[in-house]
């Protein structure tokens, strides 16, 4: 299997001229995570992409800080803000697990379509559990291809995805249920204030540090 910032930078072309698969998800989980924001928040998002949420979220916070493990990604999401004149949404080369050691300080931790993508995401919970202040959020995005709510298609990832990577044509997967998923952050110390499926496979998840 090709290493993450390999396979990424490959599809980061074709990934920014990709159109969203669910628009009405995209848009209402967009909406419910800017409720959760003020004006003088700093956000951190991991697993950015080509930026195209923190470029809609940057006019609702002071700041916010995309970082991604793939510099193909990251320099398709500074020349995005540079073309559209935003300056309070910067990027830069990280992986999910350095940028939850800091050193931004934060208000709001977003994570979209990432944690099922990384090795041993649970111990990135607890990092940035321990970023954030009290009440602050960590917003999560999370396709759950274990999930029994994924119907019959979860048997297919798991027999179409192992040789896929063989191949170079899928990244590291992991296989999260609902429950695992939520428990994990529950371990972290958060408290889950919401949940729902949007779209019908991912789990987005709103966690608050008490
Ligand atoms: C499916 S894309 C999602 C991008 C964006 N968040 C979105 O929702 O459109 C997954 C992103 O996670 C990044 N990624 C994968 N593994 C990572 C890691 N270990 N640390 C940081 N970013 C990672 C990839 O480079 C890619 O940009």
């Amino acid at each position: 299997m090709k290493d993450a910032a390999t396979f990424w930078d490959k599809v980061a072309p074709k990934y920014a001229q990709d159109p969203i698969k669910d628009m009405a998800a995209y848009e209402y989980t967009l909406e419910r995570t800017k409720s959760y924001l003020s004006a003088d928040d700093r956000v951190l998002e991991m697993g950015c992409g080509t930026g195209s949420t923190a470029l809609l979220i940057a006019p609702h916070v002071r700041e916010i800080v995309g970082t991604d493990v793939s510099p193909a990604m990251i320099e398709i999401a500074v020349a995005k803000a540079n073309a559209a004149g935003i300056k309070n949404a910067t990027f830069r080369t990280s992986t999910a697990r350095d940028a939850a050691k800091g050193p931004d300080s934060v208000d709001a931790v977003f994570g979209f379509n990432l944690f099922h993508l990384v090795k041993g995401a649970e111990d990135i919970f607890v990092d940035v559990y321990k970023m954030l202040p009290k009440g602050g959020y960590f917003i999560t995005k999370t396709p759950c291809l274990g999930d029994k709510s994924v119907g019959f298609k979860r048997f297919l990832f798991q027999a179409m995805i192992p040789p896929m990577q063989w191949f170079g044509k899928a990244p590291y997967v992991h296989f999260f249920t609902h429950k695992e998923y939520e428990d994990a952050l529950r371990f972290a110390g958060f408290v889950i204030v919401e949940a729902g499926n949007f779209p019908a496979i991912s789990r987005y998840v709103v966690a608050r540090k008490p």
